[in-house]
């Protein structure tokens, strides 16, 4: 068998041409959708990923502001300059990229974020809206991957068995409980299950998020499983590579995701569509 791809360019390009739509008609009652993303430090990593964001918020017809800041800012300044994003009304959806440098402490960065505006769903409030069902903001790379399945057919998972493989605050954990919402069977392994395999081998749906390569080879797949690779690793000629062997592995899945060109721009599509939607709220019902 030879897997069919699952293209997050494609998808990502319909999912922000409706946001554009939306987005536009928003501005047309007076409301246009604000996002504020926050840099402290000069990670290049996350230089990329900042600006990939402020570039897609533009593209799509939101307002974005990008503030950067040195890597010895003060956790009590970061902190101050949130409560006034908190307070500004321009400004819809907050994003402080992570990692932070070491003497800023994230949770309590993140938990000083407006529920409202947390639009990279890493609240509390946030995490617990998903657990119970209620109205939050889901996570971004897991929700792309959920529409991901979505574009497949896949939305309804009642009977279908989906091995998370990694168990970060970031995907892992959300990404179960969203699974789990859509009625799916759920296991979640991480990089110290003991024989991976066994487990992954009875997937409908595997979702690898560790961080390592080849961490799911072909022999470890179910003949026409739907595999998707959060990973965003680079391999031995310097070239990005995700967590799943994909050689190997798309002999045998029915579906895959590729790296790069898979969720990654999901990540950034479902951003937009967070902080378009925490805009939308504010409209009167
Ligand atoms: N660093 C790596 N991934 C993310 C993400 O999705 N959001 C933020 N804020 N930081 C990250």
């Amino acid at each position: 068998m030879t897997a069919q791809i699952i293209d997050g360019n494609a998808l990502s390009r319909q999912v922000r041409a409706d946001v554009a739509t939306r987005a536009a008609s928003l501005t047309a009652r007076g409301i246009t959708p604000g996002l504020a993303v926050i840099l402290v430090g000069e990670n290049p990593a996350s230089q990329v990923y900042v600006r990939n964001k402020v570039k897609a918020c533009a593209d799509a017809g939101l307002h974005s502001v990008l503030e950067r800041y040195d890597a010895d800012l003060s956790e009590a300044a970061l902190l101050d300059r949130i409560a006034a994003l908190n307070a500004d009304p321009a400004i819809h959806g907050i994003l402080v990229q992570l990692p932070l440098p070491r003497h800023i402490d994230d949770h309590k960065v993140i938990e000083a974020i407006s529920p409202a505006k947390d639009v990279d769903g890493f609240h509390i409030a946030s995490a617990g809206a998903l657990m119970v069902g209620e109205v939050g903001f889901k996570a971004c790379t897991p929700y792309g991957c959920m529409k991901m399945l979505e574009s497949i057919g896949m939305a309804n998972l009642r009977g279908k068995h989906a091995v998370v493989i990694g168990r970060s605050n970031i995907v892992g954990k959300p990404m179960a409980m969203m699974l789990l919402a859509a009625n799916a069977t759920v296991t979640v392994c991480h990089s110290g299950t003991a024989d991976l395999g066994v487990f992954t081998r009875q997937a409908d749906i595997v979702v690898a998020a560790v961080g390592k390569r080849n961490v799911l080879t072909a022999d470890m797949v179910k003949p026409g499983a739907v595999v998707i690779d959060v990973g965003m690793n680079r391999n031995d000629e310097g070239k990005l590579c995700g967590d799943v062997d994909y050689a190997g592995v798309s002999t045998v899945a029915g579906w895959i995701t590729p790296v790069p060109g898979g969720v990654g721009p999901m990540t950034i599509t479902m951003l937009l569509v967070n902080t378009l939607e925490a805009a939308e709220r504010l409209l009167p019902a």
